[in-house]
């Protein structure tokens, strides 16, 4: 008899719209298995794949991964270079797929920044599947939560300093708006492969109420049934924003 999946156990009905995922460990599942590291971000390229397609066939709106962080650029230059390249060829090699899924690529973070064929390679993804509604692929590239808050700050001075908005306009709404994440929902679920329990600076406002899913498996071996774990852990839970259990089940019971 096949084994059962675990999306037989998933409640539809309530699919996260909007999953983060800190991708870690593609390093050291291939140190465990003696291979060099880049090897580890080839076979994470794979859990890409999957963990997009997955998304996408449940119902998740939005799937964030952090792709490269505003700190990653101090690793050696032999593996930023590494996942540069692996970056353009995977997204190269996938906007056919994207398009025949209807699924969305966007970004988040400084991508000006980025070597000049991915950020065109980026840009030529992006504009040839901007119409797609199933779901966006954000990849947060040359990303940090501070960054963002540091940028956004930034517009919103800009903006009192011309005159178009006053300072006490200044609110958790335009805030959240201004940040490279303010054209998405917050994420209800963050998940981090590999066994660390940090938020490595990402999405710091965003996950004011979120919920975290830490496992142990490497990103490499995250696979289409972690993702279906991991959401059913979610669904497990109660969220309260703040308010008490009682209230939550009078609302829900409405
Ligand atoms: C984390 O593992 C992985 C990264 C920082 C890079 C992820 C990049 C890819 C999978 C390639 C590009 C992908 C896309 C979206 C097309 P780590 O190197 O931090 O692992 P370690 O903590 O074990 O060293």
């Amino acid at each position: 008899m096949a084994k059962k999946s675990l999306l037989e156990d998933l409640n539809i009905e309530k699919i996260p719209a909007h999953i983060a995922i800190i991708m870690d460990g593609n390093g050291r599942w291939a140190k465990k298995r003696a291979l060099p590291r880049v090897i580890g971000h080839e076979y994470g390229v794979k859990s890409v794949k999957n963990i997009t397609e997955a998304a996408a066939e449940i119902g998740v709106k939005f799937l964030t991964l952090y792709t490269f962080s505003t700190e990653n650029w101090n690793r050696p230059k032999f593996e930023v270079n590494a996942i540069m390249t692996l970056l353009v060829r995977t997204i190269r090699k996938e906007v056919a797929t994207l398009q025949k899924n209807n699924i969305r690529l966007k970004t988040i973070g400084d991508i000006k920044a980025l070597p000049a064929d991915a950020y065109n390679q980026i840009l030529e993804a992006i504009e040839l599947t901007k119409d797609n509604t199933r779901m966006d692929l954000i990849l947060a590239l040359n990303y940090s939560a501070r960054w963002d808050i540091v940028q956004a700050t930034q517009a919103l001075s800009e903006k009192v300093k011309e005159g178009i908005i006053s300072s006490s306009d200044i609110n958790e709404e335009l805030i959240s708006r201004a940040l490279h994440t303010g054209k998405f929902p917050e994420p209800e679920l963050l998940i981090r492969t590999s066994g660390e329990y940090r938020l490595s600076n990402f999405m710091l406002w965003e996950m004011a109420y979120g919920e975290f899913y830490f496992t142990d498996a490497y990103w490499p071996e995250f696979d289409k049934e972690c993702l279906y774990k991991a959401i059913f852990d979610y669904q497990k839970r109660e969220r309260r924003f703040g308010k008490t259990s009682e209230q939550i089940q009078e609302n829900t019971n409405v």
